[in-house]
């Protein structure tokens, strides 16, 4: 990439509910210096949310409204966005993608621990056996930036924060492409 480089990189951290996205969006902010944007967080507070869906007793993001109340920020660049989808933002936001993994039986507890029951947690653990996000990911963005990086220990989790916060670096050093 040449001249439409950006000065601080956009990151998209992705993968099945549960696999630790958040947790290391949070420090991986703290590291950097850059924004972590969790999408369901933003798409609460800006309401966007269309009908309510019962077999998954969640509501049905507004996928158009919630882009454009996100588009300045990540035109800007410098934003690390956490959310368990990722095919619908435009694929010129991210300069990469890191797909989070977690073997099934960390996975169930995971989920179970924060009250996931029946349907919803059988199709969490469905969607992770499945590669779900992973497939998603290789299908919406070029293969060189998708990196699929295990989230099963709390050791792996720092390994894969070392590895992202050293990837920033080179960026704003100028020397990644
Ligand atoms: N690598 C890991 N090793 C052990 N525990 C972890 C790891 N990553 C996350 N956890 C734990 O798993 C739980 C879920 O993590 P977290 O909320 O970060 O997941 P998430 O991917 O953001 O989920 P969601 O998509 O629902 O927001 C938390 O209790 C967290 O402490
Ligand atoms: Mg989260």
């Amino acid at each position: 990439m040449a001249s439409g480089r950006r000065a601080l990189p956009n990151i998209l951290v992705t993968g099945t509910p549960g696999v630790g996205k958040s947790t290391l969006c949070e420090q991986l902010a703290e590291n950097t210096g850059l924004e972590w944007l969790e999408v369901g967080q933003i798409a609460k507070e800006f309401e966007c949310f269309e009908e309510y869906d019962e077999v998954y007793q969640c509501p049905v993001l507004d996928e158009e409204k919630l882009l454009d109340e996100m588009e300045d920020k990540m035109s800007e660049g410098g934003r690390i966005v956490d959310y368990h989808g990722c095919d619908f933002f435009p694929e010129r936001w991210f300069d990469i993608v890191f797909v989070l993994r977690t073997d099934n039986k960390w996975l169930y507890d995971r989920l179970v621990s924060r009250g996931y029951s029946g349907k919803k947690l059988e199709d969490n653990i469905q969607c992770e056996i499945f590669q779900t996000i992973l497939e998603e990911a290789q299908g919406a963005y070029k293969p060189e930036i998708v990196h699929e990086l295990r989230s099963d220990t709390p050791a792996e989790m720092e390994d894969n924060l070392e590895k992202i916060t050293a990837w920033v670096e080179q960026w704003k050093n100028g020397a990644c492409t």
